[in-house]
């Protein structure tokens, strides 16, 4: 069931965000889960052009490129996805786990962020290696493990994680003793 309301209301019982706040929260919130998408899109742009590149030059570059600039900014837009996504959660009415779609959402930028860090990061030094090598034209015939997973997973999760912010899918986690009353439960 879609929940239709979207004005703050009573919050998690923390502290209650106003309005300007609340909408610069959420401004803040949206750039940086839209900023997050664009690197994950960077991301998966690097990883073809190293795979497919037309020199080995331009390979190797991207590979530079991609072991360089990508896993700070990622995790900086994800962190900031989160802090912002936490404070909105905890301000306004829908809460932290009192939402499915909100509940669902903290545990999918959680993981995505520990995959960033244990993940992604540790084969960063190899990534970029293998790309200076190629540039240099001696690339190690071992080459790289398989990097297009890390964005095609990414790019998946963030799109899901749109969908229910926009959708507000499944309502309540647990159901208010009001909301059993009139469907009758009595409990
Ligand atoms: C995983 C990455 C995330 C993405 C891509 C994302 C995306 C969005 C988007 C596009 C909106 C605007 C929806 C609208 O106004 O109709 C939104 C709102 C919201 N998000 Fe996120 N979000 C993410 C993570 C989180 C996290 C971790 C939380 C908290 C645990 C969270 C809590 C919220 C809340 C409470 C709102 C509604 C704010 C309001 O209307 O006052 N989000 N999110």
């Amino acid at each position: 069931m879609a929940v239709r309301e979207t004005k703050p209301g009573r919050p998690d019982g923390w502290f209650k965000l106003g309005r300007r706040w609340r909408k610069t929260v959420l401004v803040t919130h949206i750039v940086s889960a839209g900023a997050w998408i664009g690197i994950d899109v960077m991301v998966a742009v690097l990883v073809l052009t190293g795979r497919f590149g037309s020199s080995d030059e331009v390979r190797g570059l991207a590979y530079e490129a991609l072991a360089t600039f990508v896993v700070w900014p990622m995790l900086g837009a994800g962190s900031l996805s989160l802090i912002t996504g936490i404070i909105l959660g905890l301000g306004t009415r829908w809460g932290l786990v009192r939402y499915w779609w909100v509940a669902i959402k903290l545990v999918l930028n959680i993981v995505l962020c520990t995959l960033i860090l244990v993940a992604l990061r540790p084969g960063m030094d190899e990534v970029g290696a293998y790309g200076r090598d190629l540039v240099n034209g001696a690339p190690e015939p071992a080459g790289i493990s398989n990097l297009f997973f890390p964005p095609a997973v990414s790019l998946v999760t963030l799109t899901l994680a749109t969908v229910l912010a926009v959708a507000k899918p499944w309502g309540r986690i647990r159901r208010t003793s009001r909301a059993r009353r009139s469907a009758g439960t009595g409990r």
